[in-house]
């Protein structure tokens, strides 16, 4: 490893999910029963002021950390290492081939000259790390490595946030691999099993909707589009002239004059509907893909009213809610409700809280 922060590497000792997003920071803790088989702990999830965390980036240091450290009471955890993501954005990934059987510090000098080439700042200024992802396609002689590279600045913010509210960063994810990882929890429920299927993972959050599609484990394409929960909060201030936390509160608890559902929310579902089958679109006509064979929902505007029924009539595909959790045993800390209207938005927590049994 070059740059000083465990990225991938795996055994590593009792820790739990952290997700600091636009909106809220998120903890898990996950415990394993038997070899593959887990269990919900805890978990908490604390708003964030606004412009606290903007394009994920840290902009308050200090109050992240406040909220970072009330998550963490609010859980109930004791366990102090932290798993935590930095946003796909600042993150740069490139699988390369290199030959097998190479000293790990040979592959260590061959992965920097690789990056050399694809990462556009010098490498002091980054923190780099790989992971051998097993044969090449071209034969045992040849070994596929995923490199990933960010900024040293971005990685430390997050690791000044954690020692801020009393933690310790031991993993730097990536939120897109931290998510694909909670995927695999969830494709043995789709019909069909995932296996060899094309699915599209939807996650709508505050600021940004992103697409994904997946298949077999692996990202084929992916699309952000500025758009989320923020602008339904937007509309509802603007259409009942009420304040920010009034419409944040009023969306999650309901309280809204009768005709929020016509006139507000049903337009903003109808919009994201037709915005999720553009995509699909882009996507057939940019690839060989013809099928799309599920849409699995993310984030905390996938459990809005009448969205599933707004993509499904759309894109004639099959439409769930994600829940990584389904199968996993709970803990009495956990009541199974809030879980699964919590879910969606747990993907990448989950994802991270996974990582203390990494194989
Ligand atoms: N029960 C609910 N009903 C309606 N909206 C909700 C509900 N729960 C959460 N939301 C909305 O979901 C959004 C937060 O979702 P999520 O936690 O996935 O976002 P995020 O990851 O912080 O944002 P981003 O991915 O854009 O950085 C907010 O806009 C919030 O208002
Ligand atoms: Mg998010």
């Amino acid at each position: 490893m070059v740059g000083g922060l465990d990225w991938f590497r795996p055994k590593t000792p009792p820790l739990v999910g952290v997700d600091i997003s636009s909106s809220s920071v998120k903890v898990l803790e996950l415990s394993e029963t038997s070899k593959g088989q887990y269990r919900v702990e805890r978990y908490a999830i604390e708003p964030l002021p606004r412009e606290a965390v903007v394009d994920g980036n840290i902009a308050n240091l200090d109050a992240a950390a406040e909220v970072l450290q009330r998550a963490w009471r609010r859980s109930g955890s004791r366990i102090k290492n932290v798993a935590m993501a930095l946003p796909s954005a600042l993150v740069i990934t490139k699988k390369v081939v290199v030959p097998t059987g190479q000293r790990e510090e040979d592959l260590e000098l061959q992965v920097e000259s690789e990056a050399n080439q694809y990462i556009p700042f010098a490498l002091d200024e980054v923190n780099l790390d790989f992971q051998v992802l097993g044969p090449a396609p071209s034969g045992p002689e040849e070994c596929e490595v995923l490199i990933a590279a960010s900024r040293k600045d971005k990685v430390e913010d997050r690791v000044a946030v954690a020692q801020a509210a009393g933690l310790k960063a031991t993993i730097m994810d990536v939120e897109s691999l931290a998510a694909l990882s909670a995927m695999e929890m969830i494709e043995p429920q789709l019909p069909g099993g995932g296996k060899n299927q094309l699915i599209t993972l939807v996650d709508i959050g505050a600021s940004i909707m992103r697409v994904a599609m997946l298949t077999n484990g692996q990202v084929v394409y992916t699309r952000e589009q500025q758009v989320g929960g923020n602008q339904l909060t937007q509309d509802i201030q603007r259409h009942f002239n009420i304040s920010q936390e009034e419409a944040e509160a009023a969306k999650r608890n309901g309280g809204l004059p009768e005709n929020y559902e016509p006139d507000v929310l049903q337009p903003f579902v109808e919009n994201l509907g037709l915005e999720i089958a553009r995509a699909l679109q882009f996507f057939f006509t940019s690839t060989q893909y013809n099928k799309v064979d599920h849409i699995v929902l993310a984030g905390g505007c996938a459990t809005l009213p009448g969205l599933d029924e707004a993509i499904a009539s759309r894109t004639r595909v099959n439409v769930v809610a994600a829940n990584p959790f389904l199968k996993m045993a709970q803990s009495s800390n956990v009541k199974t409700r809030q879980l699964t209207a919590d879910a969606p938005s747990l993907l990448v927590a989950c994802g991270l809280a996974m990582r203390r049994f990494a194989a």
